[in-house]
């Protein structure tokens, strides 16, 4: 048999062809998590696609050499800079077959067994982190689309008639968040038409969390003025520092007041999996946005939406048309959000949690809290480096103890020094930086599992080091 597309290719030798794909892919895979990978290329040189066509044998060296030198260091255990995405094996093999699969999950009726995966899916999640049930989902490219669909399903609430009429005449919608809320939520405020001056920043003492009692002033003398609460957005684990906002009370305050309550938990829910309290708090969330491919080890554009009840995302994204006149299940996947055509994102989830299991799960999540924890515990009351915002997850702040003192620019630069001097020890070490407070400090993310206890000895060793050394450069 032959392909249609690639004449010349006989698909008898496929399963020749994908052993030796799995090979080279093997090795790039494996490559990913050797220590001391440099940066990716800038400019990596790519093969001219108006070449002659590739005959299909060669593909797999050809993909392999442009990504070996492309291929981030994200997996290395000592790469603590951002919150990268890890991977995981099964997850690697399950997309093989997804790919093979080639499955269109929008409705059940084109592919039972892919909905049917996608909702088992969405339950062991809820599960696993203690949402529990009713409960439905969407499956996303990530939490930014997350967010976006849940954002629409609350604006819809709150402003009937939004969807289908538009915003002109409705009273101006409000969302509120901490002055730490991601990026992506004025974006979607852009996105949904109320616009991004429609977020209103609820925190008072503690920029990164939301003061529950200044939000329930905002959002009475709002109401008051005739403006349209939305949504209040809390997140578990900001960007920056990994705060938590006070989960708890912000739910009294969003029911008190019959406001939606969304968390954006991208990176921090699967630290309710393991802390019954945060899960209890995030249960009460009408809904959660999270990215698997964070701090749960898929690979990138694993994000979930968890919601309370899937029927208010139909009532916002539901649709009819001609050219899909079929049965639909009014909670079928392409009811419940923006995206129509998605494949099987479902399978690489129900891969991981079938292979690794909920238990070992929660020993690596345990593991990367302890090594945060264990890092702030080596540094001492009197070494070079101070903690500088409260550890509440996986992610730590550092400073260079008095630079606080010290002329804004030149701090920056010693920092920048620091980090510099980090990633050219040798296994370099990466970490990133913040601007918190108008000043850079240190930003340290554990949220690989391969990071040994003796690797973070090891990190403490040359921060002290390269901080004295940065020190005794600028005569500190
Ligand atoms: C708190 C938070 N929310 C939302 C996002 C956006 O998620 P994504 O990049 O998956 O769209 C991120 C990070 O990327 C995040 O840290």
């Amino acid at each position: 048999m032959t392909d249609p597309l690639l004449p010349d290719f006989d698909a008898d030798r496929l399963e020749c062809l994908l052993a030796t794909a799995a090979r080279e892919a093997a090795a790039l895979w494996l490559a990913r998590r050797r220590p001391g990978l440099t940066k990716p290329d800038a400019r990596p040189t790519l093969p001219d696609l108006r070449d002659l066509p590739l005959p299909i044998e060669a593909l797999p060296a050809e993909l392999a050499a442009m990504l070996a030198s492309a291929a981030p260091y994200g997996a290395d255990p000592l790469n603590l800079a951002h919150i990268p995405s890890i991977g995981n094996a099964a997850a690697l093999i399950a997309d093989w077959f997804a790919a093979a699969a080639n499955l269109h999950t929008a409705s059940a009726l084109l592919s039972p067994q892919g909905v049917a995966l996608e909702r088992d899916v969405i339950a062991t999640l809820a599960d696993f982190l203690g949402y529990g049930r009713p409960c439905g989902g969407l499956l996303t490219s990530g939490s930014s689309l997350a967010n976006l669909t849940a954002l629409t399903a609350a604006r819809d609430a709150a402003l009937p008639g939004a969807g289908k009429e538009g915003l002109t005449g409705l009273p101006p919608g409000r969302l509120y968040a901490s002055t730490a809320v991601h990026a992506c939520i004025p974006r979607a405020a852009r996105v949904l038409g109320l616009g991004q001056n429609a977020l209103v920043t609820a925190s008072s003492v503690d920029p990164e969390r939301i003061d529950p009692e200044l939000l329930r002033k905002h959002l009475r003398a709002d109401r008051a003025a005739g403006l349209r609460p939305v949504a209040v957005i809390a997140t578990i684990g900001t960007a920056a520092t990994g705060a938590i906002d006070p989960l708890a009370e912000l739910a009294d305050v969003s029911r008190a007041e019959e406001v939606w309550l969304h968390v954006d938990a991208a990176y921090g829910a699967p630290a309710a999996a393991i802390e019954p309290e945060l899960a209890r708090a995030m249960a009460a969330a009408d809904s959660v946005a999270l990215d698997l491919h964070k701090w749960l080890f898929l690979p990138y554009e694993t994000g979930c939406l968890l919601v309370r009840d899937a029927r208010a995302l139909a009532a916002s994204f539901s649709f009819r048309a001609d050219y899909l006149d079929l049965p639909h299940d009014e909670l079928d996947p392409m009811q419940l959000g923006p995206e129509l055509s998605r494949g099987l994102r479902a399978l690489r989830i129900w891969a991981s949690f079938r292979c690794i299991g909920t238990e070992r799960l929660r020993e690596a999540l345990r593991h990367c809290l302890g090594l945060a924890r264990s890092l702030c515990e080596s540094l001492g009351k009197a070494g070079p480096l101070e903690v500088c915002a409260p550890v509440e997850l996986s992610v730590v702040c550092l400073r260079l103890r008095g630079s606080e003192r010290l002329d804004g620019a030149l701090a920056d630069c010693m920092h920048r020094e620091l980090l510099g001097c980090l990633a050219s020890t040798s296994p370099p070490i990466q970490v990133s930086t913040l601007r918190r407070g108008g000043r850079l400090v240190l930003r340290i993310c554990f949220v690989n599992p391969a990071t040994r206890a003796d690797q973070v000895t090891y990190l403490v060793e040359r921060l002290e080091a390269c901080a004295r050394d940065v020190n005794s450069v600028t005569g500190d």
